[in-house]
């Protein structure tokens, strides 16, 4: 297996099916959301020029993206490939990732426009050790996070503002590389308007 792309519009559950595959395939998730969270967290030139496209809603430029990329997969521990989670987003991006690694599996998660607005809206994560909740369709168990110490983290571009533009960012920019990732083979699609656990279940058969 080659490294994996988690594919979907915002909100579609790819950090949450992320979270659940990777024990399965041993890869290391790769997200560009949370890479550019945290340079806009710790104010690096990169997080300084990403910040007010994520604030409005829009892709930053696939110049940052792709150099932010680059570095990551020299890790050591993405020698044997990753899970990229919301990259790429745009035809230049997988046009520069197939010139960097082998993609084996294009994972899209399909869920219908009307289904992220309450579903982001309603988003919240644990600080502490990053487990993806949901107010209503994946609450906090009543015993705590298991990881013992939950610190509520709600995101700044969690609003139906900012949903609206990320929406239309994905449609006009980031669903043309479903065509793309279809001509090469890779490309496979799961119906995400379900319970948690039957998309797992159909990303790992697609998988296994
Ligand atoms: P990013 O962080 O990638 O956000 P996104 O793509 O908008 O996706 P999300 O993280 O919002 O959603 P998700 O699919 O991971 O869903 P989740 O599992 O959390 O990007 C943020 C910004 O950074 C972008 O707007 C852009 O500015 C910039 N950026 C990032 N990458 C970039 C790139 N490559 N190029 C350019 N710019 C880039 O689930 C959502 C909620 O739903 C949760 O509460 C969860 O509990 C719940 N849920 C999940 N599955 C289900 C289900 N089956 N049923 C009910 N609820 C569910």
């Amino acid at each position: 297996m080659g490294s994996i792309v988690l594919f979907g519009p915002p909100g579609a559950g790819k950090g949450t099916q992320a979270q659940r595959i990777m024990d399965q395939t041993g890869l290391p998730q790769v997200s560009t959301g949370d890479m550019l969270r945290a340079a806009v967290k710790s104010g690096t030139p990169v997080g300084k020029e990403a910040k007010g496209y994520m604030e409005r809603g829009e892709l930053v430029p696939d110049q940052v993206i792709l150099a932010l990329i680059r570095d990551r997969i020299q890790e050591p521990d993405a020698a044997n490939g990753v899970m990229f989670d919301g990259f790429p987003r745009t035809v230049p991006q997988a046009v520069a990732l197939s010139e960097m690694t082998d993609i084996s599996h294009v994972l899209a998660i399909d869920v219908p426009d009307g289904r992220i607005v309450e579903r982001i809206c309603g988003r919240a994560t644990c600080g502490n050790c990053g487990t993806v909740y949901h107010d209503t369709f994946n609450p906090v168990p009543a015993s705590g996070c298991p990881c013992g110490d939950y610190q509520e983290k709600r995101r700044a571009d969690d609003n139906e503002g900012t949903v609206l533009n990320r929406l239309e960012a994905y449609h006009q920019q980031t669903s043309p590389l479903a065509a793309w990732y279809d001509e090469r083979g890779v490309f496979h699609r799961v119906d995400g308007d379900r319970a948690i656990d039957e998309i797992t279940t159909d990303l790992l058969a697609v998988l296994n």
